[in-house]
């Protein structure tokens, strides 16, 4: 029987593949036989990808003039890209009466209008074949997230993102679903991760009793990436350790 779950041999493409989440993603893709390429923001968060395997590249999904040039860059390179990981991704932990107006509006250039100008330059890139977009949002998308409430507002529009663009290119054969991860150990987190008394806090909160590693978004993504989602788009899968379904 043919291996639905495979996703060998496909082009996928990384935002955010340097550290934490992303990188454990690419380093499974690649493990599985996809032809991954990389995207960290600087060129020393990436040096490592070469020898892993992973194609490295370099750039700001911040800068307007970026990612349309990425995309075709990879395409280039490795003939197509089967699936969009939009991955990276920022947040700023401050009390909502103190957060710039810098602040809100740095979140809402990566997380939301990055990721946006992401889809649309790989929806006009693809959009005679279709295509697979997997956007890493949060649960904060959705419950709330004090101390996080800009970001918690970027992963919301995230989350409507991926169910319109879902909608709006199905008939062109494109799918688009999200993830959205609980406290996940990675560098994000170390407000919630890295002092002992607000590790056990966090744990005590969620109901596994345990903070997330960044390898276990990896099954969600393969899922999504592969022909076994193939009738699934515009929703999103939770892996939370059950906090939200408290
Ligand atoms: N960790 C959690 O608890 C958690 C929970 C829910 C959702 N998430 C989401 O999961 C995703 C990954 O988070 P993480 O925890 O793995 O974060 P992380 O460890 O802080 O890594 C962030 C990644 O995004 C890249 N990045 C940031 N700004 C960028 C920009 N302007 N242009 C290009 N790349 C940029 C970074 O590249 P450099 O290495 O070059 O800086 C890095 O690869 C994010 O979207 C985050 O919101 C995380």
């Amino acid at each position: 029987m043919q291996d639905i779950f495979t996703v060998a041999g496909k082009s996928v493409f990384i935002t955010g593949a340097s550290r934490g989440i992303g990188k454990a993603i690419a380093l499974a893709f690649q493990k599985a036989g996809a032809r991954v390429t990389g995207l960290g923001s600087r060129p020393e968060s990436v040096d490592w990808m070469a020898d892993s395997g992973i194609t490295p590249l370099v750039g700001d999904v911040a800068d307007p003039d970026f990612m349309p040039g990425a995309i075709e860059q990879v395409i280039k390179h490795h003939g197509t890209i089967d699936c969009l990981i939009n991955n990276a991704g920022v947040n700023a932990n401050v009390p909502a009466s103190s957060t710039k107006d810098e602040t809100f509006q740095h979140l809402l250039d990566v997380n939301v209008r990055g990721l946006f100008r992401a889809c649309q330059a790989y929806y006009k890139a693809r959009r005679k074949e279709g295509g697979v977009i997997i956007n890493v949002a949060s649960i904060a998308g959705f419950i709330a997230a004090p101390l996080n409430t800009a970001y918690s507002a970027t992963k919301g529009a995230v989350l409507q993102l991926t169910r319109s663009l879902a909608v709006e290119w199905a008939g062109s054969n494109f799918r688009v679903n999200a993830i959205c991860p609980g406290i996940i150990d990675t560098d994000m987190s170390a407000r919630v991760t890295g002092s002992e008394g607000n590790r056990a806090k966090a744990e005590a909160f969620i109901p596994m009793k345990r903070i997330g590693k960044p390898e276990e978004l990896v099954g969600a993504a393969l899922f999504l990436a592969s022909e076994a989602s193939s009738y699934m788009t515009g929703q999103l899968i939770v892996v939370d350790g059950g906090v939200s379904a408290q």
